[in-house]
């Protein structure tokens, strides 16, 4: 599986770590140290299925590849516009492709999921050119009245198309449950429901949780994809991992011994933005001309379930 083409889109409106304290009772000190994050894109006039759709359109453009080559279209993310039909049939009209189109949700860990997906019908001969979209939209389902997680998050989307050219990429995935991440949905107005219609759809955590959770599964997952590719950290160009957090990140950069310029981030601008976090930071790197034919990458990601994954390719 080779990555033939990168894409973003973010939203226009930035809101720094002063602008949230007009909101909230907090400030940049508290966020900075804590997350590492000074500002993030937050969705004002864009629609985030607009957003896929450019992000989309952004990595065709660059691809060199038409939109009636690609042979299936993965989307994955959390929440967006609506229920049914999939984003992914969006993304299909919107850039005006025509193939098979799903949807994914394995919160953040979502872009190696949709790799994993990706990789398998690559394999099978299914496909010769898969879209993946991951497009999110937190700032939808986090309380805009607790400091503690609306600090977190920003909205973005970020864009592949993979190809089965190129080695064979490496997957190491895996879910266990752990609740300390949980958002409820509506109950609709079913008469029938006996469930309490008053649950908020707002996102429950216990940072605490969520931080350990990161680093054990994040720091195991990535030694073992270098135990599996017989590899070590120096024959690694660069580990893009899931921005959540730098403190978190930091954790993880030393457990495993990777030296700070191998670990990319960008998250002091971009606030979390879930499963579209490593797809937008490869488009910035690749845009930059950061990376060169033949790099050797891993990516490693970790969200709500409790998911989380590493995966080891060519550039
Ligand atoms: N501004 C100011 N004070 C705050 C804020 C804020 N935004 N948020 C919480 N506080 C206060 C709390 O009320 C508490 O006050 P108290 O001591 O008077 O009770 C104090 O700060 C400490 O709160 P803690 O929750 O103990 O702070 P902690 O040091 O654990 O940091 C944080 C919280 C940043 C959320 C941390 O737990 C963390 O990084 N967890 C990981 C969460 C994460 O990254 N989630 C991302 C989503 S999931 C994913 O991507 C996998």
């Amino acid at each position: 599986m080779k990555i033939i083409a990168t894409g973003s889109a973010l939203p226009h409106l930035e809101l720094t770590n002063y602008d949230l304290s007009k909101y909230v009772d907090t400030n940049d000190e508290w966020i900075y140290s804590r997350t590492g994050i000074k500002s993030r894109r937050v969705i004002s006039t864009e629609t985030i299925t607009g957003l896929a759709v450019n992000a989309a359109k952004n990595c065709i453009e660059s691809s060199g590849v038409s939109a009636d080559e690609i042979d299936y279209i993965l989307c994955h993310n959390v929440i967006y516009d609506a229920i049914t039909p999939s984003l992914a049939c969006f993304v299909m009209h919107g850039i005006q492709a025509s193939c098979p189109t799903l949807d994914l949700n394995a919160a953040c860990t979502g872009f190696l999921y949709a790799l994993d997906v990706a990789d398998g019908l690559l394999k099978s001969g299914k496909a010769k050119k898969i879209l993946i979209v991951c497009a999110e939209q937190p700032s939808k389902f986090v309380n805009w009245q607790e400091r503690d997680t609306c600090i977190l998050f920003g909205d973005a989307a970020g864009a592949v198309i993979v190809s089965n050219e190129g080695e064979d990429a490496l997957f190491n995935i895996g879910t266990r449950y752990i609740g300390a991440l949980y958002c409820p949905t509506s109950y609709g107005n079913s008469p029938f429901c006996k469930h309490d219609k008053e649950d908020k759809p707002f996102l429950q955590m216990k940072g605490k949780e969520v931080f350990k959770a990161a680093v054990q599964y994040c720091t195991s997952d990535i030694k073992t994809i270098l135990e599996k590719a017989g590899k070590t950290v120096d024959e690694i160009d660069y580990f893009l991992l899931h921005q959540a957090n730098m403190r978190i990140l930091e954790t993880i950069r030393t457990n495993v011994g990777i030296p700070e310029e191998k670990m990319p981030h960008n998250l002091e601008r971009t606030g979390n933005t879930s499963s579209a976090s490593v797809p937008v930071l490869l488009d910035e790197m690749n845009k930059k001309g950061k990376l060169k034919d033949g790099d050797t990458l891993i990516f490693s990601t970790f969200g709500s379930g409790f998911t989380s994954g590493a995966c080891i390719i060519k550039w």
